[in-house]
């Protein structure tokens, strides 16, 4: 083997040693420009092949090319596994734990009140009620003349009413609905009216806003019996079949005769609202022959009926719109 040669093989293995032991691309590519740099030592020896004899040149050329192929070959491999463990090290430094849970984004949910609104709205539209509902800012005539509610009645005091400008009112009660549904229509109707009513009272149990649930029914031969039949309906609907309901006698002005309703599903009974009959004064002052129709109604409370099914102890806590107390209910 012509010295040259052996020259080559020593390289080689130089450079192969020296590429195995470079630790990081940086110095990798310090280890390449001593072999294969302008001033290398591999392109030295192929400038170097020049001065050798005719006969050995085209042999060492070929040699030469050879090893500077597979020296470029070291370095790439090299190069792309020192790359690959420095990207593992760093995934493991600050990388991703795929095992790990997600990040759940927060979803809304409807208001309790909304909620219980919309589960007490479903059953009387399963048995045909419409849905109406009424203005909140109303005049005296809908939410008490019209209601039989004499100007001397105690719920027209100032101390229970908000008055508001030009002598019309905040609606006491969703009652109003009655009258301005019944009027002009020929029965026989039933309507279920929710929504929002305001009285000046403020304690745990009270709030100047609240939620009242209004029905009513008209037909021929609508019985007090009609009445409770729904109403126990509904009461298990909402509670749950060992439901109990409590008729004590009472007086309101829009029915004759008149019930107080307290409901009670294994703990405390809770008052729950009224109902009764609708008077006839009522019938006949929204245009329906008394004589010929008959009609209930109700009326009850949202907020309580919510708070007594979520054991809510404050009605307040219900309107603050704290998202960490709705969250919880
Ligand atoms: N409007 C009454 C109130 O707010 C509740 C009520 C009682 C409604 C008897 C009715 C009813 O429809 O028949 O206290």
């Amino acid at each position: 083997m012509p010295p040259a040669s052996k020259n080559l093989e020593a390289l080689e293995a130089e450079a192969r040693e020296a590429i195995a032991a470079a630790p990081t691309p940086a110095a990798l590519t310090q280890v390449r420009a001593r072999f294969l740099g302008r001033k290398g030592s591999v392109s030295e020896f192929l400038r170097g092949i020049g001065d050798l004899d005719a006969a050995e040149r085209s042999n060492a050329g070929q040699a030469a090319n050879a090893v500077k192929q597979r020296v470029e070959q070291w370095v790439a491999e090299r190069r792309e596994r020192l790359e690959r463990s420095a990207r593992r090290r760093s995934l493991e430094a600050h990388g991703v734990d795929v095992t790990l849970p997600g990040a759940i984004p927060p979803s809304g949910h409807l208001h309790p009140i909304t909620h219980v609104t919309r589960h007490m709205v479903r059953f009387f539209t399963s048995l045909g009620f419409s849905v109406e509902e009424g203005p909140e800012v109303e005049t005296d005539y809908y939410n008490f003349e019209a209601l039989n509610i004499p100007s001397d009645h105690p719920a027209r005091d100032e101390q229970d009413t908000f008055y508001v400008e030009g002598g019309n009112l905040l609606r006491t009660h969703t009652s109003n609905v009655q009258i301005r549904a019944m009027t002009g229509r020929t029965p026989p109707f039933r309507f279920i009216a929710p929504g929002r009513v305001y009285r000046h009272d403020l304690s745990p149990k009270h709030s100047p806003m609240f939620h009242q649930i209004e029905g009513f029914l008209v037909d021929e031969r609508v019985s007090f019996g009609d009445l409770k039949g729904i109403l126990y309906a509904f009461a298990r609907h909402l509670m749950g079949d060992d439901v109990e309901l409590r008729f004590r006698a009472n007086h309101f002005p829009f029915t004759e005769p008149s019930a107080e309703m307290d409901v009670r599903s294994g703990g405390e009974w809770l008052e729950w609202g009224g109902c009764g009959m609708i008077h006839p004064a009522v019938l006949d002052r929204c245009g329906i022959d008394s004589d010929r129709y008959q009609g209930f109604a109700f009326g009850m409370g949202i907020d309580r009926t919510a708070m007594h099914r979520f054991g809510i102890p404050h009605l307040r806590l219900l309107f603050e719109g704290d998202v960490r107390v709705l969250e919880q209910i």
